[in-house]
């Protein structure tokens, strides 16, 4: 049988089949369904400091909701704080306990100060990695590309200097200069880089003329990004590549193995096939390197990759050129 077992960020996994930060870690027994199905590790959902912050505005404004309404009462409760993090620690701890699978946590946090503390409070949950997610659209007009990138490097090299857990970087598809900036966080201490997060695309209800909020999974045709990208970056830099995006069935992740990924997340199947289907993908790529003749992952990862292509741009230009020439 074909071996399956790959490292992800230097940590030991049984396949690289890892559960992408999503809804799935929100219960306990669907984490445990999640492992007994063969997954190779998990993301927990992402700690927000933006939920954090909203919650304690609700809580502090209901507490505050009948305060000096009676000229003896200043206030109607004693003193009390919102939780804060604890709650998602709490949750961190408790997933640890149940399961034996790889954990890595994940945070989207704001400020330069809370990533660090974040990060440091995550470590001590007892997680194997820590997964930075820099989703913050750049909405200020202001603010120019390389500001932008700078503030992820320095936010990495911050958290890198606090924990001793290995730590990645969800990146979204967006940047101007994506090999430059992989590059700069390798060096800045990311031991992976996840290639890609999938962005909030809000649609529009043309009935009401309003916009509206849908949860949208995604389809194969969206790993085509990704399975550029990991092609393009492999080699490139020493940080692993784990893609992301569109990965559903076990091909999908032969295909990111040729392209070069150490490692594949996948969220979006797993909602539309139900967690057994992990095990469906990993039959598929374990029948499909039988067949090829594969005996381990290593044995084809990168083949497809831009550094081996024998025309160095045969990965950009050459398939650009004869796909619209065919194209009549
Ligand atoms: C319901 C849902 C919740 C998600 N929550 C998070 C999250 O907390 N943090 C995060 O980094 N990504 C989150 N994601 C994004 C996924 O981790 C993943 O990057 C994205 O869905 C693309 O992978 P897929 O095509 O396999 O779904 C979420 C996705 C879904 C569908």
């Amino acid at each position: 049988m074909p071996d399956l077992k790959t490292t992800y960020m230097g940590i030991e996994m049984s396949n690289p089949i890892v559960i992408g930060a999503c809804s799935l870690s929100k219960r306990i027994d669907t984490i445990k369904q999640i492992e007994d199905a063969g997954a190779g590790g998990l993301v927990i959902k992402s700690l927000f400091e933006e939920q954090i912050q909203s919650e304690r505005g609700v809580f502090e404004d209901r507490l505050s909701e009948y305060d000096n309404m009676f000229a003896e009462a200043v206030t109607m409760f004693p003193h009390q704080e919102h939780s804060g993090a604890k709650e998602h620690l709490y949750w961190c701890k408790e997933t640890r306990k149940a399961v034996n699978m790889p954990l890595i946590a994940s945070l989207n946090a704001i400020n330069k100060e809370s990533w660090v503390e974040y990060a440091r409070e995550l470590e001590a949950t007892g997680v194997n990695g820590l997964e930075l997610n820099f989703y913050s659209p750049p909405l200020d007009k202001t603010v120019n590309a390389l500001e932008i990138e700078k503030i992820e490097v320095d936010t990495l090299a911050a958290v890198v200097a606090v924990v001793k857990i290995p730590v990645s970087v969800k990146l979204h598809p967006f940047y101007t200069s994506l090999l430059n900036h992989a590059q700069n966080l390798t060096a800045a201490g990311a031991k992976s880089l996840v290639l890609f997060n999938r962005l909030f695309e809000p649609d529009i209800d043309t009935s009401k003329e309003v916009k509206k909020a849908t949860l949208h999974l995604s389809s194969a045709s969206d790993n085509r990004l990704p399975m550029r990208w990991t092609a393009l970056i492999h080699g490139n830099t020493t940080a692993d590549i784990i893609s992301s995006t569109g990965i559903m069935s076990g091909k999908d992740v032969v295909k990111m193995i040729l392209a070069g990924a150490q490692a594949v997340q996948v969220s979006s199947t797993i909602y539309g096939n139900g967690i057994g289907h992990i095990r469906n993908m990993l039959n598929e790529l374990q029948g499909w390197m039988q067949a090829h003749k594969h005996p381990n992952l290593a044995d084809f990862r990168g083949k497809v990759a831009q550094l081996r292509a024998e025309d160095p741009w045969h990965f950009e230009r050459g398939q650009y050129i004869k796909a619209i020439l065919g194209f009549d």
